[in-house]
Order: structure tokens, then C-alpha cells, then sequence
């Protein structure tokens, strides 16, 4: 059996590339599944691009065409609470579709047809995550440079168990925060895919989990020099958790 590893950020499966042993390759609808060895795991890794449709598709070829016993997520994501800062780690908890909305069929949020507002992340895996990321976070200072944290004002970073919104929306603006904010008023960051992989995973009975590092705070700052935070920063997160992560499974 493989663990499954997505990121939506290639620079993230960069990175982990540089690592991994691996034994081959397969294309298949646009992505790349590269399988092989990772911390003495066998995995399956690829880049799902963005967006929900992407993810979710990526998820399904994933499970279905690879031995697959449990499904990772990385990527970054924007804050739409003042508790949250850039750099911080959120593990997730529940994840909620932000644009899913067929009232009044069913009530707002709910996907049709699974009476479901939310998925759930496996409780097991996600405590595994938080000690992981705690270990990465005490050693951030030897892995990405000072300099690099002052840039992004990246001090004393956290990892907190959070719910999490997907949606196919990047969110750049006070105003779609804030709409975000009441209607879910748990969660405490945004992103485009978690929920849709979430919902796959709930649909196959895959336990998942979800890992994402703040790189915005969802408002017009929130494209300012993604590409480098992508690479210098959350490339270096992704790796260091995952690592110690398999290392503990
Ligand atoms: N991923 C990272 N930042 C995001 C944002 N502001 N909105 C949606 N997805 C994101």
C-alpha cells in the first residue's frame, strides 16, 4: 500500500522530489504520479494544480488507479483571522466548500445529496501532524535563513488545529474575507482544494489530512510575492513536515 501525497503548489513537489527514491513515473490526465520511496514509506506524489475540480479529479485517479491507504494534502493558504499570521501551520480539522451553496434544496454549504456541511480529517493522523510540524517549527531557524523569515515577517510561527474553506476563488479582498468569516464563523483559513479532496476521501472511505502554511492574509496584499514565498518558504515547510511526519507511521 502507498501513502498519497497531492500538493497544489509545485514548487512544494520540487522539493520533495529532491528526496524521494524514485522507482517510476506515470502521466496520466495532465498530472504526474511519480511513485517511489519517501522517509522508508512507499508514496505516490503529484501536483494537482489548482482549483477544486483539479484536485478532486487528481484525488480519484489517485485512489483508484494506485494502492492508496491514506491521502495527504499540502499547499498554502490565506487567513481570515487575526489570530493567524503568515508563516503559521494549519493542520486541518474540518473542511468546509465556502462556494457550495443549493439552498433552498438543502441548507447552504451542505453538498448535495451526503447531508454533510463538513468533512472530517482523521483524528489519529492529524495529532501525528501537529507533533510533526511542532518539531518543524522548533527547527526553522536551521532550515530557512533569517533573512528570508524577516522578509516575509514570519516570527515565532504556529501550528494550530483548524477548520479550513475551499473554494474555486482566490480571496483578495476584505470583503470576500469577511463573508467567509460569517458564514463559517470556525474557520480560520481559505484555500481552493482541501474540500474537494476532503469530499473524495469521505466518498472512497480514504482517511485524509490536510496541511497547509499561511502565505497571505486573503486581502490585496494576498498575491504579493507568492511565487518566492512558494519556493523559499513553503517548499522548505512542506518537506520538513512531511519527513518527520512518515518518519513517526
Ligand atoms: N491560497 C493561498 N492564499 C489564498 C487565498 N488568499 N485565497 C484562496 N486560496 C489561497
Amino acid at each position: 500500500m502507498y501513502i498519497g501525497i497531492i500538493s497544489a503548489m509545485k514548487e512544494e513537489i520540487q522539493a520533495v522530489l529532491e528526496i524521494l527514491d524514485l522507482e517510476k513515473q506515470q502521466v496520466k490526465g495532465m498530472r504526474t504520479y511519480y511513485i517511489g520511496t519517501l522517509a522508508g514509506k512507499k508514496v505516490v506524489l503529484v501536483f494537482s494544480r489548482w482549483g477544486k475540480v483539479a484536485s478532486a479529479t487528481t484525488a480519484t485517479q489517485l485512489i483508484n488507479d494506485f494502492e492508496i491507504d491514506e491521502i495527504l494534502f499540502t499547499g498554502v493558504a490565506g487567513a481570515i483571522h487575526d489570530e493567524i499570521s503568515i508563516g503559521d501551520i494549519l493542520i486541518g480539522r474540518a473542511l468546509f466548500q465556502h462556494d457550495m451553496n443549493a439552498s433552498p434544496m438543502v441548507r447552504k454549504f451542505e453538498v448535495p445529496l451526503l447531508n454533510k456541511t463538513y468533512f472530517e480529517t482523521d483524528s489519529d493522523r492529524r495529532e501525528k501532524l501537529l507533533v510533526s510540524g511542532e518539531k518543524f517549527l522548533t527547527e526553522i531557524g536551521t532550515i530557512i535563513s533569517e533573512d528570508t523569515l524577516k522578509d516575509f515577517n514570519i516570527s515565532l510561527p504556529k501550528i494550530i488545529l483548524a477548520d479550513i474553506a475551499s473554494g474555486d476563488q482566490f480571496i483578495s479582498t476584505q470583503k470576500q474575507s469577511e463573508t467567509i468569516r460569517k458564514g463559517l464563523p470556525s474557520v480560520r483559513c481559505v484555500e481552493m482544494e482541501g474540500a474537494a479532496v476532503a469530499q473524495v476521501c469521505f466518498e472512497y472511505k480514504i482517511p485524509f489530512s490536510i496541511i497547509r502554511t499561511i502565505s497571505d492574509n486573503a486581502n490585496s496584499n494576498a498575491h504579493v510575492d507568492f511565487p518566492r514565498f512558494a519556493n523559499v518558504v513553503a517548499s522548505k515547510y512542506a518537506l520538513g513536515i512531511l519527513s518527520n511526519y512518515l518518519s513517526t507511521v
